[in-house]
Order: C-alpha cells, then sequence, then structure tokens
C-alpha cells in the first residue's frame, strides 16, 4: 500500500516483504534537504530502497550519495587499481569485456550473500547501485533484513551472540577471488580482516541487527574453530531465510540504496554473455558497536 507524503509528493511502496520499498515521484538528480529528509526516514524504515526510471551521469550518482554520508573511495578489482582512475568514488561492477579487460568487478558468477566490505574495521554504512544495463530476467539482486534475523531468535541465543565478537575475512570478494596482495594460506588467528561485534546496534535506529558480513573464513573470537563454524553455519541459515529477504528484478534506470548496517545482499549468477553494468557508490561508516 502506498502512503502519499503531503509535502514532496514523493510516494513510499513498501515490498510487502520485511524490507523493500519503492520511492516514486523522485528525480534524484533534482534533489532539495525537505525532499532527502523523506528519503531517509522512508529508508530507515525499510533498509532497501528502489527509484526506478532514473537517469543519472556519474556527478549525479555522486552528488545524491553525497547526501547520506561522505563518500567512499571505490573498491579496486582485482588489480587493486580503479575502473575509473578519474573517478574513483564510483566503482563499477560488470561482466563486460573490452579488448580483453573487464570494466568492472564481479563478473558474471554469484556473488555470495555479504555486507559490503565488513572486513574493514570502518565499513561503509551504505551502497547505492545504478543499473545501466541489465540483462532481462536474469542478475537479480537478493536483500535479507537483519534486524528480523536477529529478533527472530531465541532469547538465549540472543542474549550469547551479544556476547561474541566475530572475524570479517579481508582475503576474497564475495565472488571467491583473491584481493589484491593476499595470499591462499592462513589459519583463522593470522587471517587478514576486521573483527566487529556479532550483533550491531543501529547507531541511527538503535535498534539491533546480526552482523554476518560473509560465511567464508568468518570466525568467531575465542572459540574452537569447530565450534565457530558450527554456531556461524546455524546462523547463515536462519539469517538468509526467504521470509527475511526481498529480491530486486532490475530494469535499466532502478537505483537501489541499502543499509549495510543491518542488510545482507548476493547477487545471482547470470548467463556471462549477457551484458550487466552498474556504476555504485558506497558512504563512508563508522566503527560497528
Ligand atoms: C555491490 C554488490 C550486487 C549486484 O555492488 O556491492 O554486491 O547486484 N552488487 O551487482
Ligand atoms: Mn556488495
Amino acid at each position: 500500500m502506498a502512503t502519499a507524503q503531503a509535502d514532496t509528493g514523493i510516494r513510499v511502496t513498501p515490498s510487502g516483504d520485511t524490507l523493500g520499498a519503492d520511492i516514486s515521484g523522485v528525480d534524484l538528480s533534482r534533489m532539495d534537504d525537505a525532499l532527502f529528509g523523506e528519503i531517509r526516514r522512508a529508508w530507515l524504515d525499510h533498509l532497501v530502497l528502489r527509484f526506478r526510471g532514473q537517469t543519472l551521469d556519474d556527478d549525479a550518482l555522486a552528488d545524491f550519495s553525497r547526501r547520506i554520508g561522505d563518500l567512499d573511495m571505490a573498491p579496486t578489482g582485482r588489480t587493486g587499481r580503479p575502473f575509473q582512475p578519474e573517478r574513483p568514488e564510483i566503482a563499477v561492477i560488470s561482466n563486460i569485456v573490452v579488448d580483453g579487460k573487464p570494466v568492472g568487478s564481479l563478473g558474471a558468477g554469484e556473488a555470495e550473500w555479504h555486507t559490503d566490505m565488513s572486513y574493514n574495521d570502518v565499513p561503509p554504512d551504505a551502497s547505492v547501485l545504478y543499473g545501466i544495463e541489465v540483462p532481462e530476467g536474469a542478475g537479480h539482486t537478493w536483500f535479507c533484513n537483519m534486524y528480523a534475523a536477529f529478533e527472530a531468535l531465541p532469547a538465549d541465543m540472543r542474549a550469547r551472540l551479544e556476547t561474541l565478537t566475530c572475524k570479517h575475512d579481508a582475503t576474497r570478494n564475495s565472488t571467491g577471488e583473491l584481493r589484491a596482495g593476499f595470499d591462499e594460506h592462513y589459519t583463522p588467528e593470522n587471517l587478514p580482516g576486521a573483527v566487529h561485534p556479532l550483533v550491531r546496534t543501529h547507531p541511527e535506529t538503535g535498534r539491533k541487527a546480526l552482523f554476518l558480513g560473509r560465511r567464508r573464513n568468518a570466525y568467531v573470537m575465542g572459540v574452537p574453530v569447530a565450534e565457530s563454524d558450527r554456531l556461524l553455519d546455524e546462523l547463515w541459515a536462519h539469517a538468509i531465510k526467504p521470509e527475511f529477504c526481498w529480491v530486486q528484478h532490475w530494469r535499466v534506470g532502478d537505483v537501489v540504496m541499502w543499509d549495510n548496517r543491518c542488510t545482507l545482499h548476493r547477487r545471482e549468477p547470470f548467463d556471462p554473455a549477457l551484458r550487466r553494468r552498474m556504476h555504485r557508490t558506497q558512504i563512508k561508516g563508522s566503527r560497528p558497536y
């Protein structure tokens, strides 16, 4: 059901799942404070917002994103270099190859469930992804609600998790590729990455959310590896249940803005012969607590 917002004319239509909403009546290249205030409130309520039918150049994408907060430099691909050196704050997510060189990162394989760059001590709060070329009916992006996943756990489990921290692996990206500068062989103890609370308090809403990052090589600090694996497998099986998910079926011109503090996302694999090209920003965050 859509609710009309009196002042700015924007319309918020919740997806009907536990997260996600469409925002209509907005041209993201023409933003003002009142309008952005409405968007921010809707975002905190719905965790992931979709704006259809947008036409943005990189400046407009960066200008809109800067309303959310200061921009991070884009994560680099396998080479460790930005895809657009003149626009280091815009990442290119694409499987397209030109003259033997990928124009962006993540290819066409599955990007496994993750939250962005939580292997850093200060992970980004938000990411904004703009679909420029999207394959029809393929390459969908799933999101899931980590407040809802946390709240659905039994009280004794919630209490236990609040005492635990977890290491988030910095060595591989969500498609499993080794990042520039890392090798294959680490133990949980010397694995490069950041240690964060397993349950994080959202600094704006005050709500608690599971903060899982990604499954591969994750390690619950201070417990035997087998126990850590058992607990993480159990938490992951719970967290990504369909009842906590919403799926974004991309159309050209979609802008999707998500909150990395309380959601996970994954991208389905798609036929590499299809073309998919998105531009993306991410917004600096604060240390999870
Ligand atoms: C990202 C990401 C998924 C997608 O940009 O952080 O995970 O659908 N992208 O391309
Ligand atoms: Mn991501």
